[in-house]
């Protein structure tokens, strides 16, 4: 019998084509609500989906008997019941490496701009206000030679504080579940307790995943703690993050600075005051946003999909003790 795999994340049409050879796909290129009809038809018949940025909840699985295996195309997998997969014997799958340097160099953009105020200064280009030579009140504050402080020190982390250490000339603090003695060595990399590292870091920037733990992790006293010169950066989830605390902070300038990619709901409200901020640089979640980057993603959740289905150990394997050899 062939198998069904229903596919609502962005695949090229030579990927499309090569795993139509094997499996019959239902392809849904935009698929605005998980309720429509289609979707959910497909959804009863199906023993594989690839896909992002749908919320899988225990009720939409119901709706899923034949499912075998997920693969999402990200790496962060905050959108699935993980234990609920697990109790189901559903793989779920993510795709973390082929993004590591992607969203690096997004950390980074974002340091950059909102330490330099780039988005600010092209804006006041843009209004015609460039009239003679700027003054201090638009400069910036330097980032090579300050001190990094990595919330979270897992592949993202480390390749943001790569770019710190070694191209900017960077001190990096770290505060991480488990030490990093490799990094530490590599990149002079020091752990601490997070409340030291928000009032030491010139530049915080947060990668560790959403998890109960983590949620809301930074909030008004978290604010309070950092430097009034520092600039904080976002590229891992906005839940991470009281934004009325942020939002707060940064209207009073507690804090100088955000450069943000990722927000407590996505895609930003329009009643949200944050793109508005001056002290703001604000991105719809680009983090891996990259032509070559979202392609060997859905590769990558394609290759996983394809080792489930057909019995074999997918290579990103998120929910170990769902896996049971044939
Ligand atoms: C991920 O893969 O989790 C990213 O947030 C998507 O850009």
């Amino acid at each position: 019998m062939t198998q069904r795999i229903l596919a609502y994340g962005r695949l090229n049409d030579d990927q499309l084509a090569k795993l139509r050879r094997d499996f019959h796909v239902d392809y849904f290129a935009h698929l605005d609500s998980p309720d429509e009809p289609a979707f959910r038809a497909a959804l009863r018949e199906a023993h594989g989906l690839v896909g992002a940025s749908l919320k899988i909840t225990p009720a939409l699985l119901d709706e899923a008997p034949q499912l075998r295996a997920i693969a999402s195309i990200s790496v962060g997998y905050d959108n699935y019941p993980v234990d609920e997969l697990t109790r189901r014997g559903i793989l779920l799958c993510n795709t973390p490496d082929v993004l590591t340097e992607t969203t690096a160099d997004t950390g980074f953009l974002l340091i950059l701009a909102a330490a330099r105020r780039a988005v600010e200064l092209a804006e006041f280009i843009r209004q015609g206000d460039w009239r003679s030579s700027i003054g201090e009140a638009h400069f910036g504050s330097d980032v090579h030679g300050k001190t990094l402080g990595m919330i979270g020190f897992g592949r993202i982390g480390a390749a943001v504080a790569r770019r710190g250490a070694l191209g900017f000339g960077m001190r990096v603090l770290y505060s991480n579940a488990s030490p990093k003695p490799a990094l530490e060595n590599e990149l002079g990399a020091t752990r601490c307790e997070l409340d030291e590292l928000l009032s030491q870091a010139d530049v915080i920037c947060v990668t560790v995943p959403l998890t109960p733990a983590t949620e809301k992790l930074i909030g008004r006293r978290e604010f309070g703690l950092m430097k009034p010169s520092a600039v904080f950066v976002n590229i891992a989830r906005g839940k991470v993050v009281n934004e009325t605390a942020m939002i707060q902070a940064l209207k009073s300038r507690q804090i100088q600075a955000a450069g943000l990619d990722v927000f407590e709901q996505e895609p930003l409200p329009s009643e949200s005051p944050l793109p508005f901020m001056t002290n703001v640089v604000a991105l719809p979640h680009i983090g891996s946003a990259t032509h070559e980057t979202r392609t060997a993603m859905a590769q990558r959740a394609l290759d996983n999909i394809r080792l489930a289905l057909e019995g074999e150990r997918p290579i990103d394997l998120v929910n170990d003790e769902a896996w049971s050899p044939a």
